[in-house]
């Protein structure tokens, strides 16, 4: 995209360490944004940060765990100082809780929500005034996991398709006020994503996706900014995603009958 496309804007991305975040923090750089990059590890931001400024970019790290509204709120405030204005949020922070819903529990699911779900939803609050003013870009990533369920994923693909949920309908609340919302959705990308626990830490366990499954985190940075800039209300990211969403939408119970003879065969 060109560089010129958010000239004197201003972006904050959540999760922004590693993964998609990283990647979308530099892309949104690249488009001419100064950048807030928000996430709980500072020496990773650090080097998102130094990466952007030796493209002649303008960063500036913020540590923050988004399960915590008041160091969401001190961020924005940060950022405004630093810069002004905010025009643009990503809502991307996010891990996965894996395993069967039998060896999960409540605690699992609450733990999952207060990131994926919560921490968007308070990410939304704590910027929608700057974004009201400024007429602004909101997006959460959200998954295909938020369109249809699979195996080992309930706790995580349920906060997703409550993040959808919300996107979806926070689109129509906020268009009155000029406030586009854009739900992402990212089929496998590359990320630390598979190599964090349950407890949302990293642990650094190799990606058990085949590579040819995993679109690089770069491209899904560059198609969801796009989406961002065109205020699209939804983008799903990858082939496989793309063609999951339409069987889950048009064929479920083709999609389900896959997925079951895929768990009897272990
Ligand atoms: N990669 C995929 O295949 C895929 C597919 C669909 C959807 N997604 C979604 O994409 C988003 C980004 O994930 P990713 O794949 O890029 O994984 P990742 O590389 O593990 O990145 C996750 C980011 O979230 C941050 N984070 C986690 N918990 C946080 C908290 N409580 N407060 C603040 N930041 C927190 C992490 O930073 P710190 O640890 O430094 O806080 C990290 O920057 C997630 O919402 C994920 O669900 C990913």
């Amino acid at each position: 995209m060109s560089r010129t496309f958010f000239a004197r804007q201003t972006a904050l991305v959540t999760g922004a360490s590693s993964g998609i975040g990283a990647a979308l923090a530099v892309e949104l750089a690249r488009c001419g944004a100064r950048v807030a990059v928000l996430a709980r590890r500072l020496d990773r931001l650090e080097s998102v940060c130094a990466t952007i400024r030796a493209e002649g970019g303008e960063a500036i790290p913020l540590a923050c765990d988004v399960r915590d509204r008041a160091a969401l709120d001190a961020a924005v405030k940060e950022t405004v100082a630093q810069f002004g204005h905010l025009d643009i949020a990503i809502a991307n922070a996010g891990f996965g809780v894996a395993g069967p819903v039998d060896e999960l529990s409540t605690g699992d699911f609450r733990r999952q929500f207060e990131t994926n779900f919560f921490g968007a939803v308070d990410t939304f609050y704590a910027v929608w005034p700057q974004l009201k003013e400024s007429h602004g870009r909101f997006a959460a990533v959200a998954s295909v996991s938020g369109r249809m369920g699979s195996p080992a994923t309930s706790a995580y693909s349920a906060s997703k398709f409550a993040l959808v949920g919300f996107a979806e309908s926070a689109y129509y609340d906020c268009l009155a006020h000029g406030v586009s919302v854009t739900c992402i959705n990212p089929g496998f990308t590359e990320s630390e994503i598979r190599s964090v626990n349950n407890a949302g830490d990293y642990v650094g366990t190799p990606d058990p996706v085949p590579g040819f499954l995993v679109m690089s985190a770069e491209k899904a940075a560059r198609q969801s900014v796009r989406a961002l800039y065109r205020r699209r209300p939804e983008i799903v990211l990858s082939q496989h995603g793309k063609w999951l969403v339409r069987l889950a939408r048009h064929t479920p119970r083709l999609l389900r009958a896959v997925l079951s003879l895929g768990v009897r065969r272990g």
